[in-house]
């Protein structure tokens, strides 16, 4: 296995299926103790809340799955029942996104940060799904992995949280990585996209 390989079966496979798992402890345990950091969410916008933490993880756990070239080739019923749970689930949890972004801890560039992302959330799946459905396959690849880079967010946030916040304090941390975790993201994938044009076309 190359490290690349490695790397990506880690990241793919481990973080995504792990994050969005431990997304879920809200459904086996009080919420005002394993999310006791998210009170400010409660008391807000509850109903978007619970809706966004409830299908944002299903749309995570659907990453690995969907860009699995074996499933893709052997299962493609099945690749289109998880592109359509995925693409539903971001319907849900991104509108809930654009409701709750305005009350994140953080402050304003936290609360644009989110907002941004779950615009951006929104679009690139849209897009995604409407090509596959005209069957336009190498344009529904190009926005699915821009989508999907998008929806990593939520596992590179929680990478970047125990980094930066030690350093410079939640206070700093919070309001940037509310940009850091998705910017760098879709950085990668359009690098990866001009990079790569021919597997788009395969
Ligand atoms: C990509 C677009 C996304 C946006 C714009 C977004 C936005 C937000 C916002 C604004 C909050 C509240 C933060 C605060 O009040 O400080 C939040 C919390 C949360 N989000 Fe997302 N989110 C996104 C994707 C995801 C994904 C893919 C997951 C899947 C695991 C997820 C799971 C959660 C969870 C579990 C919380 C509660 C906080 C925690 O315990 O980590 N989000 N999100």
């Amino acid at each position: 296995m190359t490290l690349l390989a490695f790397y990506r079966y880690v990241f793919l496979w481990f973080l995504t299926l792990g994050v969005a798992l431990a997304s879920w402890r809200f459904l086996v345990a009080d919420i005002t103790v394993v999310m006791s950091a998210m009170m400010h969410q409660l008391q807000g916008a509850k109903g978007a809340f619970y809706a966004h933490i409830f299908f944002a993880p299903i749309a995570l756990a659907m990453v690995p799955f969907q860009f699995s070239q074996k499933l893709r080739a052997n299962r493609p019923g099945l690749h289109r029942w998880m592109g359509r749970t995925y693409g539903m689930s971001i319907l849900i949890a991104g509108v809930a996104g654009l409701i709750i972004a305005p009350n994140a801890d953080g402050g304003l560039f936290a609360a644009t940060g989110f907002f941004v992302l779950s615009v951006l959330w929104l679009v690139t799946t849209v897009l995604a799904v409407w090509h596959a459905l005209n069957r336009r396959i190498p344009q529904h690849r190009k926005w699915m992995i821009r989508s999907a880079a998008l929806t990593l967010a939520a596992v590179t946030l929680r990478l970047q949280l125990p980094l930066g916040v030690p350093v410079v304090g939640f206070e700093f941390a919070y309001p940037v990585i509310a940009w850091t975790c998705w910017v760098p993201n879709l950085i990668v994938a359009e690098w990866w996209l001009r990079r790569r044009p021919a597997a788009l076309a395969a």
